[in-house]
C-alpha cells in the first residue's frame, strides 16, 4: 500500500511538473490576494496561503455553486466562474500547504 502511495505520489509530481502549475491562473488573483496568497484580499479574506490545498480547492468549489462563502462571496464567484476544475486544483496545489 505505501508503495502505491509513494509511486502515485512521484507519478502526480511528474505530470504536474509538465504541466501548467497554477500560475497563470494566479496572476489574476493576486492583485488581491497577494503575489503569494500572503494578503487577506479587501482585508475580508483569510490569508489563503494559511490554508490546505484541499480547503482551497474546497472554497474554489463553493464559491463556484454557491455553498461557501461570507459577505463577500458574490465577489469572489465572479473571479472563479470560468475557472476548470484542473485550475482549482492547479491554483490550490500552488497556494495552499
Ligand atoms: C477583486 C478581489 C479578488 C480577486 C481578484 C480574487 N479574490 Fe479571492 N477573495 C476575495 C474576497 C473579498 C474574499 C472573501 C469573500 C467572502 O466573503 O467569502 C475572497 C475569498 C477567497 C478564498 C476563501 C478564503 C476565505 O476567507 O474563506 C479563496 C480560497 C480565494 N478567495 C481564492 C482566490 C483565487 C484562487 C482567485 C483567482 C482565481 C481569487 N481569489 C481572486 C477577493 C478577491
Amino acid at each position: 500500500m505505501k508503495k502505491i502511495v509513494i509511486s502515485v505520489l512521484a507519478l502526480l509530481a511528474l505530470s504536474s511538473s509538465v504541466m501548467a502549475d497554477g500560475t497563470t491562473t494566479f496572476k489574476k488573483c493576486a492583485g488581491c490576494h497577494g503575489a503569494t496568497g500572503e494578503k487577506s484580499a479587501l482585508g475580508k479574506s483569510k490569508i489563503i496561503n494559511t490554508m490546505t490545498k484541499k480547503e482551497i480547492a474546497t472554497a474554489l468549489k463553493g464559491y463556484q455553486d454557491g455553498t461557501y462563502g461570507g459577505a463577500s462571496k458574490g465577489l469572489m464567484k465572479g473571479q472563479v466562474a470560468k475557472l476548470s476544475e484542473t485550475d482549482i486544483k492547479e491554483v490550490s496545489d500552488l497556494i495552499g500547504k
